[in-house]
């Protein structure tokens, strides 16, 4: 007889166990969709998004000519309208160390390192990203409030690492001299 009762106790153990094991499943798939949400929405509302292409560039002769060449560094506009800020980032400070920018205009903003890496972020905005030798770091972004925002390397670079840091001077639109940053690239300070 106990091996009947054994054989007839058997199903529900088993049908407890599958049902412990599915909440368990069900639990964690929650887990898991409550963490992705998260993801989702933190970066939708922060406007966080990965780099979008990967540019490479010789960190090692910017200097020379090219995009980067000094003449070419500080907020210009582009033939085609777009306000476009090229920075350069070397120990221990960015070129220009004032960089001008207009509000409620989308600005890219295009960077390079000239032998470690770097980073850069501006207080108050979503911007923040890695200089690294080699490549192009491009970010766009639309200044909202006009006035003057830190702009710190976050990267240690070396000795003089945390004195690494520049100015960003957002102006409003009307004041941004426009045409001028058409003939030619312009900075502040
Ligand atoms: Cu450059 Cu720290």
């Amino acid at each position: 007889m106990a091996e009947t009762d054994h054989v007839e106790r058997q199903p529900p153990h088993e049908e407890l166990g599958e049902r412990a094991e599915r909440l368990w499943a069900r639990a964690m798939t929650a887990v898991i969709v409550v963490l992705l949400g998260v993801l989702v929405f933190t970066s939708a509302h922060w406007g966080l998004h990965p780099p979008s292409r990967v540019e490479t560039i010789d960190s090692t002769s910017l200097h020379k000519g090219g995009e980067f060449t000094e003449s070419n560094l500080g907020t210009s506009i582009a033939p085609d309208g777009t306000t476009v800020v090229r920075v350069v980032a070397q120990q221990y400070a960015f070129v220009p160390s004032c960089v001008l920018v207009p509000s409620g205009v989308p600005v890219t903003m295009r960077l390079a390192s000239a032998e470690v890496v770097h980073g850069f972020l501006i207080q108050g905005t979503n911007v923040n990203a890695m200089v690294v030798p080699g490549y192009v770091t491009t970010v766009r972004t639309t200044f909202q409030e006009s006035g003057d925002r830190l702009m710190p390397c976050h990267e240690f670079c070396g000795v003089g690492h945390q004195a690494m840091w520049a100015h960003v001077r957002i102006v409003d639109a009307k004041q941004f001299p426009f045409e001028d940053a058409k003939a030619k690239p312009v900075s502040c300070g």
